[in-house]
């Protein structure tokens, strides 16, 4: 990708972060807090580890690795969107978190030093970057040898929520239709396309697992406020304001498909753990 091309990539995802800083993960929904969760246990934190954690947004896996890691570890937190990291590091002074750095910083170049840390994630975050190969390499080469790195990305939906999302697709400029984050085309389409990445940028003992996440909405309302509370933003701003109530009213038949006998709607979300280890020396 052109400098040019990316560095509009980075402001785009940075704006739009900013924008959702204060509503994200916090409209009842659990979405990115249990994804995280697994991905921090997927990768066994250790007492008194060195942990990275890349496009940290609301601290979803910062808390369980900082927890995890322990008041002899430590934790650097880093994001593009500044909103995300002001609220987040008000979060963990609110939580009495002594052994968290923050940085408002690029994760594709973040400019720490090498060989630093014992694990690093990134949960939801390798697909918005504009060359993921090429920062997988930057990030090996923080990771000290025998340094793990995970990261989740997305598996298939179920038919009832591709089916929703498309409401959207037809106002989609190509930058957010991008099979990137479709999960449909691409090294993100597949565990051995996501391996690959891995494996191109030198790390070993690259395994996948991955789980089926249940989500609920009470209402079509609790529906639209979630999807209004993060980077799915960016799908409603696509649309011009006076298609809104009729896109809303379209997804409210089209979430008729995910009833739940118990109330409200439930769709499902696989979502892909990937590790890897940078070799260790000889
Ligand atoms: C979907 S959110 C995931 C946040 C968090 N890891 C979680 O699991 O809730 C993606 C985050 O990545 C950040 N991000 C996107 N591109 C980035 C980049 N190039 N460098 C650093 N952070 C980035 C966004 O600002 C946002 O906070």
């Amino acid at each position: 990708m052109e400098h040019e091309q990316a560095a509009e990539m980075s402001a785009r995802v940075a704006g739009l972060f900013n924008r959702v800083a204060d509503t994200y993960d916090a409209v009842g929904v659990p979405w990115f807090t249990p994804i995280a969760e697994r991905l921090v246990a997927e990768c066994s934190p250790r007492p008194g580890e060195r942990a990275l954690d890349l496009g940290t947004g609301r601290g979803a896996a910062l808390w369980p690795l900082a927890a995890a890691v322990g008041p002899n570890g430590h934790v650097t937190a880093l994001d593009l969107a500044e909103q995300m990291v002001a609220a987040t590091r008000r979060d963990s002074t609110a939580r009495g978190l002594g052994t968290v750095t923050f940085l408002v910083a690029d994760a594709s170049y973040p400019n720490l030093p090498p060989a630093s840390y014992d694990l690093a994630v990134a949960s939801l975050v390798l697909f918005f970057l504009p060359e993921p190969g090429a920062a997988l390499r930057v990030w090996w080469d923080l990771l000290v040898p025998g340094g793990r790195l995970a990261v989740s990305t997305f598996g298939p939906r179920d038919p009832a929520w591709e089916d929703l999302d498309d409401v959207f697709t037809q106002y989609l400029p190509p930058q957010l239709l991008d099979a990137r984050t479709s999960g449909i085309r691409g090294p993100f389409a597949t565990d051995a396309g996501v391996e690959a990445l891995f494996r191109i940028a030198g790390f070993d003992d690259i395994r996948t697992t991955s789980f089926d996440l249940p989500v609920h909405f009470n209402d079509v309302d609790h529906w639209y406020r979630w999807s209004m509370s993060h980077g799915q933003l960016s799908h409603w701003l696509a649309v011009p304001e006076p298609n809104r109530a009729e896109v809303l009213a379209q997804a409210a038949e089209r979430l008729k498909a995910a009833r739940d006998p118990r109330g409200g709607f439930t769709l499902e979300q696989q979502v892909r753990f990937t590790q890897g280890r940078r070799p260790l020396p000889g």
